[in-house]
């Protein structure tokens, strides 16, 4: 599978109106728009190492964050953080599926957002709330260890 994200079909009927008809291309409005597979990825198993991104006491529930970490080849990476309650922390991939651009959890609308085309996804699962953005944000495994939020962090696939 492939963090790059397909055309949404919209998107296509858009460009082909837009050969054909001035007039459509109103109907296509900014390019947003509603996400066609709204699925939520899973979430995978713990393996590898898990590496301590923040500590608990920073990441408030209901809050959102973003973490600096390593890939297992070493290359740097970001992880958008979310702390659901007390004892759950979901970790996704701040790589935005629509073209690469880096999601922060800096918003408006406490959600997680790529400024470069304004797709947002949810932090609760990482579904795409808002596109251009058709495919929800890759998972890690994530938890509360003591003091620490630690996340497993695989391979981009
Ligand atoms: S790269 Fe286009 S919305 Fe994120």
């Amino acid at each position: 599978m492939t963090d790059i994200a397909r055309p949404a079909r919209r998107t296509f009927m858009c460009a082909s109106a837009a050969l054909g008809s001035a007039a459509l291309l109103t109907a296509c409005g900014d390019g947003h728009s509603e996400a066609d597979t709204p699925e939520a990825l899973p979430i995978p198993e713990p393996t590898g190492e898990g590496q301590a991104l923040m500590k608990t006491k920073d990441l408030p529930v209901g809050s959102r964050a973003l973490a600096p970490a390593k890939d297992p080849s070493g290359k740097d990476v970001g992880i958008l953080l979310f702390r659901k309650d007390e004892k759950t922390v979901l970790a996704y991939s701040n790589v935005c599926t629509h073209q690469g651009c880096a999601v922060t959890p800096k918003s408006s609308k406490e959600d997680f957002y790529c400024a470069c085309h304004g797709s947002r996804f949810a932090p609760a699962d990482g579904t795409v709330t808002d596109g251009p953005a058709i495919a929800a944000l890759p998972r890690y495994a994530a938890a509360i260890q003591g003091d620490d939020i630690i996340a497993y962090v695989t391979a981009a696939e």
